[in-house]
Formats: structure tokens, sequence, C-alpha cells
């Protein structure tokens, strides 16, 4: 198997070894039942996801687990190492891995009541509600293939003793690389986007670009939020000499760690950005982060700076956000997490400008769904559901909700 470190000394592993190889841990796990429903709730990747087999993350190739569990002949074999077990189950593929996720007629709300196992996306997030949750009287088991579940209440499925997992490590380092591509080149700091529009629209007006494009070098970039994620982020930073790396999380770095990158911790919020040029978001979303970039809190930072958010669209409060851009306090606004995703047509932040009419770098929500990742995360999820379907341990690092409690400590501090 292939582990690359982890900042806080976990391991992220890749999936290119045999999930049984890992070693296990004592926690128990529920048998699944025989006959079990799995409903997966992906989004329609069209004709692209029919010519590109490698979108896994769609209702057309349905992460790869329905020919999997098809090929197995509805009988699920085990390890053939250690355990041979077979269990009987169906799964609906077709009408039951569907991207119909909105209000009471959509697949996902009629068949999340007697659903088994869900999984999702964050791409196209089905939100299990608390109010679905009581309705999913069958429900144990929440895959999200990816990173980030707070489209599911956490703090019902601790209540309901659902357990949520998550692939954790499948799209770090694809989120890493678009959040540096977002400060670096693609729109802030260098005004790429209105660059290649005017050299689109047939003009030519060096002064009008360059007016408003900078170096990296010498500026200063903090992280909200020192995970996987931001911790690449700063590791990538490195090489640019930037005058200095900060961080703010309640979870401090080890020391080695923050040592290797010269991240310096900043335990103010409010007196980390007013000191940063770049603000770069990459916490998960929960109780504690939902609209923590407010009006308030983006009095505090630099006049002009950049901010960079593939964490949670709902981390920002968008109007605080589009109206910092457009008054120029902010610089730039870059990201592919939305508050609500699919975003509207006419959602603020497609079109939101900085007064010289750049500084917008939205995208839809694909950071961390690149054909690489998708092939670890559906790798990942099928891992969990294999090891649910046998009763197997999870890997610790995925548990995000356990049986009755929160496993992880990245969903704020309890
Ligand atoms: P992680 O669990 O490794 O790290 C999260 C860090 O945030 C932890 O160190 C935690 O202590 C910190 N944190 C939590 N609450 C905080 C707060 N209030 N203030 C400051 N720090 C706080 O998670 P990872 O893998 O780095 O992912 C982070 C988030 O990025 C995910 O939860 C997800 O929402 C998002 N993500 C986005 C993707 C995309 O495609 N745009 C793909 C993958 C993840």
């Amino acid at each position: 198997s292939c582990i690359s470190s982890d900042p806080r000394g976990g391991s992220i592993i890749s999936f290119t070894s045999s999930p049984f190889s890992k070693p296990l841990t004592t926690l128990e796990f529920l048998h699944a039942d025989t006959n079990m429903k799995v409903l997966a709730i992906l989004y329609d990747g069209k004709e692209a996801a029919l010519q590109e087999p490698r979108l896994l993350g769609t209702t057309e190739n349905k992460l790869g687990i329905a020919d999997w569990l098809q090929k197995e002949g509805h009988e699920f074999i085990g390890d053939g190492l250690d355990t041979t077990l077979c269990v009987q189950h169906s799964i609906y593929i077709g009408r039951q891995v569907s991207s119909s996720k909105e209000g009471p007629d959509s697949d996902f709300q009629k068949h999340i009541v007697d659903a088994e196992v869900l999984i999702t996306t964050p791409f196209h997030p089905g939100y299990l509600t608390k109010e679905l949750i009581e309705k999913a009287k069958n429900l144990k088991l929440c895959i999200t293939a990816g990173v980030g579940s707070d489209h599911i209440d956490l703090n019902a499925a601790v209540d309901h003793k659902i357990q949520v997992l998550e692939v954790s490590g499948s799209n770090v380092v694809s989120v890493a690389e678009h959040v540096v591509m977002s400060i670096l080149l693609q729109v802030l700091v260098r005004n790429f986007m209105p660059a290649h529009e005017m050299i689109e629209r047939g003009d030519w007006q060096v002064s009008d670009i360059a007016r408003n494009a900078f170096d990296l070098e010498g500026k200063v970039v903090g992280t909200i939020g020192a995970g996987r994620i931001g911790y690449r982020v700063l590791q990538r930073l490195v090489p640019f000499d930037c005058k200095s790396l900060l961080y703010y999380d309640y979870a401090p770095l080890p020391a080695a760690a923050a040592q290797s990158v010269g991240a310096v911790r900043v335990e103010d919020l409010k007196e980390m950005v007013s000191q940063c040029d770049v603000v770069t978001v990459n916490c998960p979303l929960h109780e504690g982060t939902r609209g923590l970039v407010n009006d308030e809190l983006l009095k505090h930072f630099k006049k002009g700076a950049w901010l960079v958010n593939t964490a949670r669209g709902a981390i920002c409060d968008k109007d605080a956000v589009a109206r910092a851009l457009k008054s120029g306090h902010l610089s730039g606004y870059s990201g592919d997490v939305w508050n609500v995703q699919p975003a509207p047509k006419d959602h603020v932040w497609r079109t939101m400008k900085n007064p010289l009419g750049g500084g917008n770098g939205m995208v839809p929500h694909y950071s961390g769904t690149t054909l690489d990742a998708q092939a670890r995360y559906a790798a990942g999820a099928k891992s969990i559901l294999e090891n649910y379907l046998i009763g197997k341990a999870q890997e610790p690092a995925n548990i995000i909700v356990g049986l009755g409690k929160y496993e992880s400590k990245a969903y704020g501090q309890r």
C-alpha cells in the first residue's frame, strides 16, 4: 500500500492496495441486513459520462459500485483470505441511483424511508436533514464519496445512531492544487481572467490588466483550517517565498509540521485576517463555521485582500462577500463551493466583480473531483460499503460519526 504522511501524524492511504490489507481497529459495526437497500444520490454526467467512464461520480457510472455488485451476482463474497461471507443483497440499479434530490417527490426523499445505506457526494449533495433522518427508519450508514459531510445533519445522525463515513484524504491534493492555482494564476493576484477575456474580445491594453496584477512573493497568506488540505496548501506555497504563512485552527499543527513549512499559528481569527493579503478557507462546515466570514470579519480584512474558499460556500456570507468585492474591499473572491448546489442561475457569486471588472474566480464544485480524485473516492466508498457488508471495522480516519458519537475532531470543538 502507499501511505503519505499527514501533518497530524495520521496517514492518508492511496487506494491502489486491497482494502483488506489495512490494519483493523476494535470498533464494532453492525452486520448488514440481508436484502438491504443502498440508495446513491449522484449527479447526471450526461454525454460526458458516457464518453468518459472515469467520471465515476455520476448516475451513469455509479461509482463503479453497481458493476461490482452485479459482477458478484448479488451474492457478495468476502476477501477470500480469512472470511468468506455471503450476503444476499439487492441494489436497485437505475431508479435508486438517482440525481433527483429536492422536494418530497424526489427519488431521494421517496427512497430514503427504507434505505439502509445512503451514498452521496458533496458535488451534488443530497441534503439529509433532521426531518428526513427521522423518516429514515432503516438508515444505518451514510457514505460520503469524497470529503465533507456537512450536507448530512451530523447531530441528528449522532442522535439516531446513524454512522457517517467519508473517504478521508481522497481528494485533498486535488483541492490544494486548485487553491494554489486560484491564488496565483487563474484569478486573483495575477488578474488572469480579465487578461484572457481581453484577448478573446480582440482588445489589447496592458495597463488595464497590470494595474491590478501582483507577485505572490512577499505577500502574507493565511489559512482558516490547517488540516489535510490547509496544510497541503501551505506546503505548496513554500517555494513562492511569501512574507509569512499563517494559520488559524483550534487544533495546533505538530511543531515539526509547522516548522517544515514555516507556518505561524495565530490564535485570534480577526488578528490573522488583518495581516493577510490572501486568506484561504480550508475547514469543514459546522455550527462553528457557518457564516464565519461575514460583514463583521470582513471589516478586519486588509483592504484589497483576496479570499479563496474551496471548503464550503456557507462558511462565507454570500451577500457580505458580494458587497465586499463590489466595493473593492476584497480584490477577489475565488472558489468552487456554493451555499446551495447546484447554484441558482441568478446567484450573485456567478457575476459579482470588483470595481475594475475582475476578481471573480468562481467555478462549479469540481476542485475535488478530478478524474484522479474520482478513482480514489470511488474505491474508498466501495471499500466502506464492502467493510459494512462483511462486518469488518472501518478505517478510523474515515469515521466522522460513529455509533452515537462524533469520532472526528474536525467538525467543531466538543
Ligand atoms: P481535515 O479534517 O483534515 O481538516 C480540517 C481542519 O479544520 C482541522 O484541522 C480542524 O481542526 C479545522 N477546523 C475545524 N473547525 C475550525 C474552525 N472553526 N476554525 C479553524 N479551523 C477549524 O479536512 P480536509 O480534508 O482538510 O478538508 C477540509 C474541508 O474541505 C472539508 O470538510 C470539505 O468541506 C472541504 N473539501 C472541499 C472539496 C472540494 O471539492 N471543494 C473537496 C474536499 C474537501
